[in-house]
């Protein structure tokens, strides 16, 4: 049976990402798909410090067994992984971007440098919401998302680009952004 990962990037508890976030969540039971949601913001853990204890060991095992170790773990468990964030100075949000530098420990040093180790059954969505920057500039943003799910084994991937989201309520009021996010779950659980 596949498992799903959903996680919530922007600090506001009630805005377009988390309404997207609850929106998979209700898909996903609706097709008895069984999932998991995190809000990074709400967890408590530890920026990477580049000890390099985690490669330097060879036991790829973060010194902090904190939620980001715990969350890292379940998406490389997991066969598909939803992100919805915010962009915030042309960027991902502060404690999304230290969340994803704990990722470092996933990197396969012993593989010929960076190589990646993916397949394409498993599969991640990046929705991102913002207001007036242009489209190019998120694409940046989930291009690397993507590259950094590569680490833990993700090969397929889809990007959401939600321009012009001037207040929160946005995703929550579009029929058409629903219809999009419907039609990638589709995808990232097919
Ligand atoms: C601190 C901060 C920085 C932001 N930076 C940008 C930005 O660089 N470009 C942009 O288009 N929108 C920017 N925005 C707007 C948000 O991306 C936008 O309101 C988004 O829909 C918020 O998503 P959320 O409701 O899921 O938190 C910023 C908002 C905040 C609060």
């Amino acid at each position: 049976m596949k498992k799903v990962v959903i996680i919530n990037g922007s600090p506001r508890p009630d805005g377009n990402s988390a309404a997207m976030c609850g929106f998979a969540a209700e898909y996903l039971s609706r097709n008895n798909i069984d999932y998991e949601s995190f809000r990074i913001y709400g967890e408590k853990f530890s920026p990477c410090i580049g000890c390099d204890v985690c490669h330097d060991t060879g036991t790829q095992t973060c010194v902090f067994q904190d939620a980001a170790a715990d969350i890292i773990r379940k998406c490389r468990a997991a066969d598909s992984v939803f992100v919805a964030l915010p962009m915030y100075g042309r960027g991902a949000p502060g404690h999304y971007k230290e969340f994803q530098d704990r990722f470092y420990v996933e990197y396969d040093f012993a593989k010929n440098g960076f190589t990646k180790i993916t397949s394409p059954d498993k599969k991640l969505v990046v929705a991102i919401t913002f207001g007036g920057s242009p489209d190019s500039v998120a694409e940046t943003i989930c291009y690397n998302i993507a590259f950094a799910f590569q680490d833990l084994g993700y090969g397929a991937n889809e990007c959401l680009i939600f321009g012009d989201q001037r207040h929160k309520r946005e995703f929550a009021q579009s029929e058409e952004q629903q219809k999009a996010v419907e039609n990638a779950l589709g995808w990232l659980t097919e």
